[in-house]
């Protein structure tokens, strides 16, 4: 009998090493300005239209400066850095010390360092009250029951919306996911886990809340689901 515990905590020290580690780079290129494979020129071409798209939700919310956003694994401060430009006061925590060191630097380049809390830290250790919660990109590297554990805690440290994305199930990303574990190591993306519509809709039902609107996001290898719950 496996203790899913144990399993998640090892799941975790893999994330870590690798987003501290070769992700570090990988994905601090995909999140920069600089020259990219194609491959990997989608990826931050979806992952920009993904943010265009929560920024027009967000906006329909009408948040008022100085409202306390949680940027859940922040990764290098691309969000953490626009809500912060914004007026909000970020709290931006990620599992990978280099990332929140990136997060950082990023926020001192805007001259925006002042108006978020930076922390390295598993999210399941956060605990505290934020009037949003966001979490990019992060749940698609937990599969069932972990991405139910983090989902639950994200949601339940939010008073207000909750903006979150995953990887949807479908037969055709099934088979894409299948091609990009042959593509050279080089090219290779992190393990992508896919979960079900109703899974998320399952999840989020003990925390009392409803998912109030969905878009797909599949530009190129970029396939994500991003969700608004409340
Ligand atoms: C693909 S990046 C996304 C970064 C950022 N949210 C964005 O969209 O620009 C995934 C990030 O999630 C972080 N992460 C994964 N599991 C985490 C956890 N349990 N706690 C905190 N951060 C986590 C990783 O370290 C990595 O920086």
């Amino acid at each position: 009998m496996v203790n899913p515990t144990v399993h998640d905590s090892e799941h975790k020290a893999r994330l870590r090493d690798y987003f501290d580690g070769e992700g570090f780079q990988r994905w601090q290129a995909i999140y920069g300005e600089g020259k990219l494979s194609a491959i990997r020129r989608t990826i931050r071409e979806g992952h920009r239209q993904m943010l265009a798209q929560l920024a027009s939700w967000m906006d329909d919310h009408h948040l008022p400066p100085g409202t306390h956003i949680l940027d859940a694994g922040c990764g290098t401060g691309l969000l953490s850095v626009a809500l912060a430009q914004q007026g909000y006061h970020v709290t931006a925590v990620d599992l990978a010390p280099h990332m929140v060191a990136a997060a950082h630097q990023r926020a001192e380049a805007a001259g925006v360092a002042s108006a978020i809390d930076f922390v390295a830290a598993d999210l399941e250790e956060i605990g505290g009250h934020y009037d949003a919660v966001i979490c990019l990109d992060v749940l698609i590297h937990y599969a069932m029951p972990a991405f139910a554990h983090l989902c639950g805690h994200l949601a339940a440290l939010s008073g207000g919306p909750f903006f979150f994305t995953h990887a949807p199930y479908n037969s055709m990303l099934a088979a894409m996911h299948w091609i990009g574990g042959h593509f050279p190591r080089s090219q290779r993306r992190t393990n992508i886990q896919m979960i079900k519509d109703g899974t998320v809709t399952e999840v989020l039902a003990p925390t009392g809340r409803q998912i109030q609107r969905t878009a797909s996001i599949n530009h190129g290898f970029y396939f994500v689901r991003l969700v608004e719950s409340l």
